[in-house]
């Protein structure tokens, strides 16, 4: 029945199908309502609502999914606001039906809620995760959603952000019916129902979300908590229009708040950081459905299980029969205790573990699609490996290093096919971590790096491309910032009192209580790997703990102590006692030292490290180290990454900042001195923004 089709020059499409209108959003790839697509459907409906042939209409969209909600990259530069779209839908004169599928999310779920009826296709997902940008809904979300839903549904889903699915939707009353087909025939069907007055809506609304959507225990961003809490309040006591009013206000006022303008950034930049601009454009990626791991310790196994599960078949090969047998049997856990936890079925958990086969012979990787290498970290063993790979591996196998550290261009000269091999630094644990550094060697070939990058995203992994340099971007930084960390103890601060300033910073551990959970050994065997013979200030306390035999958590005293089965560091007086000898032989002197002090420190060290390895191109873009920081380091997202917080800050301060430290410690002016590119900046104004957006 379909009698005409037009294409409007701003992605909104109209159908005509008998009495009904369809207006369809085409906006790829994620029908992302900026307000020039909100103001061409206004006028497509402006123009609908006065036609007499015209019934009634359904809102649709064309793609992937329905609408990814307000043009995240629009906010705060463009004029005309999408958040009219919803009044004048709900006063336009003729019903209005949305046909939804895919994500429906934040505006694109607000602009449904105007709508008389909501009909959702089988796959499609709703929420407002406006929260976790530091937003509250700003359409008339915070006022349609609890009159609709009731107030705890509706509280839920907005401070938690959560996705609903269209049965549970269904269930809430959020959507009125659920098909398996086209959403627009049934909506069409329900349109005309109610432009002849013989539909209304007979489920009882409001009931309970259940278990299934929890409001989070932890910090919830602000201003935008706070403000979402009066909106649901007054949605709950005063008329639509001044509940609307208030939200219009309150969402101005997260829009411009700190919190939200790093939540913004950390959401772009890990979308940006996969973009490589030097990749020539047309490349296809490799086939990649067969993997060998080489190596079955921690990292090993969670890589397995990482490939494993985006359906990759995988060998894992270790010589070490019981590190096999430790492996295979992590990995059933991993799967039985995801299946327990309700995340996978049962049919996918055990296709999974019986995806992962061991072997005691590199011989299997003569099958590899890819080879994942990660076993310990030294340059010779995984030289001698990386040349037995190229003796076995087949042409165009692509071979990855799981250093963390190491020079991936030695690795890859230990073979004949250098263009071949990359770095694919997975942190630990593999399966949970979202982070992958993919290190991009000398003589990478663009290939094997678009490979190394469709497989991140295959695994649902954040890739970072980062250049080859010691600890490449994440454990590069670690360096000065763990080197202030410990100087603080050696001039009188408690490893407590440390981790207690980074936490309350925002970070969720502290650097002293991660070198206990991570193994003090590592970074004093790292150091030595590394030749490292600096100031002897460095490493000096660990090289003592590990000598006593304190490496941490694993044997219950590191740099705190632990009770017997108990993760809780507490303090101890020995170790107090041992860093005040370390000094005392260092010829350190001893201050009180404050929390201020001690965040400033580390976080100026922390950013003076990040521009200078910006500066020499080990990361393209300073937005990539914030996505580093983030999803790697636990800095804290809400302060968008270190450098964002440098721009926050602001560069002059930071540069003071460094001044003052130098000042303060001459013996370490070296250390303050700040990066070239830092300098730079500051000197002409500009920000790392700035740099980032000169290089897009
Ligand atoms: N505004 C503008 N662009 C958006 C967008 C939005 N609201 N949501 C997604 N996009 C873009 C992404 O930047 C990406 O662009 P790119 O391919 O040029 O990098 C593209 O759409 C695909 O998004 P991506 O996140 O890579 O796809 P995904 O399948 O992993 O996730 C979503 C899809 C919709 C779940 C996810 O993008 C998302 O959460 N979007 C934000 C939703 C939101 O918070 N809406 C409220 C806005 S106030």
């Amino acid at each position: 029945m379909k009698t005409a089709a037009e294409h409007d020059p701003a992605w909104v499409l109209r159908e005509v199908l008998g009495p009904v209108v369809v207006l369809r959003l085409a906006r790829p790839p994620v029908n992302a309502l900026s307000p020039a697509l909100a103001q061409a459907l206004a006028q497509a409906l402006r123009e609908l609502a006065d036609r007499q042939d015209c019934q009634a209409i359904v809102v649709a969209a064309q793609g992937r999914c329905f609408s990814a909600g307000a043009d995240i990259h629009a906010f705060g530069h463009a004029a005309g606001d999408p958040h009219e779209l919803p009044g004048q839908i709900e006063t336009c004169p003729k019903p209005v039906v949305a046909a939804l599928h895919g994500d429906t999310l934040g505006a694109g779920l607000e602009l449904g809620l105007a709508c008389r009826a909501r009909v959702a296709r089988e796959d499609t997902r709703l929420g407002l995760p406006e929260i976790t940008l530091g937003l509250i809904p700003g359409a008339g979300g915070t006022q349609r959603l609890p009159r609709l839903i009731g107030a705890d549904a509706a509280r839920a889903l907005m401070l938690s952000g959560q996705f609903l699915h269209a049965r549970e939707a269904l269930a809430v009353g959020l959507v009125d019916e659920v098909t398996p087909g086209d959403p627009v025939d049934v909506a069409c069907a329900l349109a005309l129902r109610l432009a002849a007055g013989s539909w209304s809506r007979a489920r009882p609304r409001g009931l309970p979300l259940g278990e299934s959507l929890p409001v989070p225990k932890g910090r919830l961003p602000q201003p935008a908590a706070q403000v979402l809490e009066a909106c649901l309040a007054a949605a709950l006591e005063r008329p639509l229009a001044e509940g609307l009013a208030l939200e219009a206000l309150g969402f101005a006022q997260c829009l411009h708040a700190p919190e939200s303008r790093a939540l913004r950034h950390a959401f772009a930049a890990e979308r940006r950081s996969r973009q490589v601009p030097d990749l020539p454009a047309g490349l296809r990626p490799r086939t990649l459905e067969r993997a060998t791991v080489v190596g079955a310790g921690t990292m090993g196994h969670g890589i397995a299980i990482c490939l494993a599960a985006a359906g990759i078949q995988v060998d894992l090969v270790d010589p070490d029969a019981a590190a096999r047998g430790r492996a295979l049997l992590a990995i059933e856990n991993h799967h039985a205790q995801q299946l327990r936890r309700g995340r996978l079925q049962a049919q996918e958990a055990s296709a999974r573990t019986a995806r992962v086969q061991a072997h005691a012979q590199l011989s299997c990787a003569a099958d590899a699609d890819l080879v994942v290498e990660a076993v310990y970290e030294s340059m010779a063993l995984k030289c001698a490996l990386f040349e037995a790979l190229d003796r076995v591996c087949r042409p165009g196998a692509l071979l990855a290093t799981n250093t963390s550290t190491l020079d991936v261009d030695r690795i890859a000269a230990a073979t004949q096919r250098p263009e071949d091999v990359l770095g694919l630094h997975f942190f630990s644990p593999a399966p949970a971590m979202r982070l992958l550094e993919v290190v991009r060697g000398a003589r990478t070939s663009p290939q094997a790096l678009f490979d190394g990058l469709a497989l991140a995203r295959r695994l649902g992994k954040i890739p970072v491309v980062a250049r080859v340099a010691p600890g490449f971007i994440g454990n590069r930084m670690v360096g000065p910032y763990g080197r202030q960390a410990e100087r603080l103890l050696l001039e009188g601060a408690t490893p407590q009192q440390v981790d207690r300033a980074l936490v309350a910073f925002g970070f969720p551990m502290g650097p002293h209580s991660v070198g206990d959970l991570v193994g003090l050994d590592v970074g004093v065997r790292a150091a030595a790997e590394g030749g490292a013979r600096g100031d002897p200030r460095d490493g000096a306390i660990a090289r003592r703990l590990v000598a006593l035999g304190r490496l941490g958590q694993k044997t219950g005293a590191g740099l705190y102590r632990y009770e017997a089965g108990s993760r809780e560091p507490l303090a101890d007086p020995q170790v107090e006692a041992i860093i005040r000898e370390e000094a005392r032989q260092l010829g350190v002197r001893r201050r009180e030292i404050d929390e201020q002090e001690i965040v400033q420190r580390c976080l100026l060290a922390l950013i003076n490290e990040g521009a200078a390895l910006l500066g020499e191109g080990v990361a393209a873009r300073a937005s990539d180290i914030d996505t580093v920081w983030i999803h790697g380091y636990g800095f804290p997202r809400w302060k968008g990454g270190p450098l964002h917080h440098a721009d926050a800050l602001g560069l002059t301060q930071v540069m003071e900042g460094l001044a003052r430290c130098s000042r303060m410690s001459p013996h370490d002016a070296a250390l303050w001195e700040p990066a070239p590119l830092l300098g730079e900046l500051s000197r002409s104004g500009r920000s790392f923004a700035d740099w980032d957006a000169q290089r897009a």
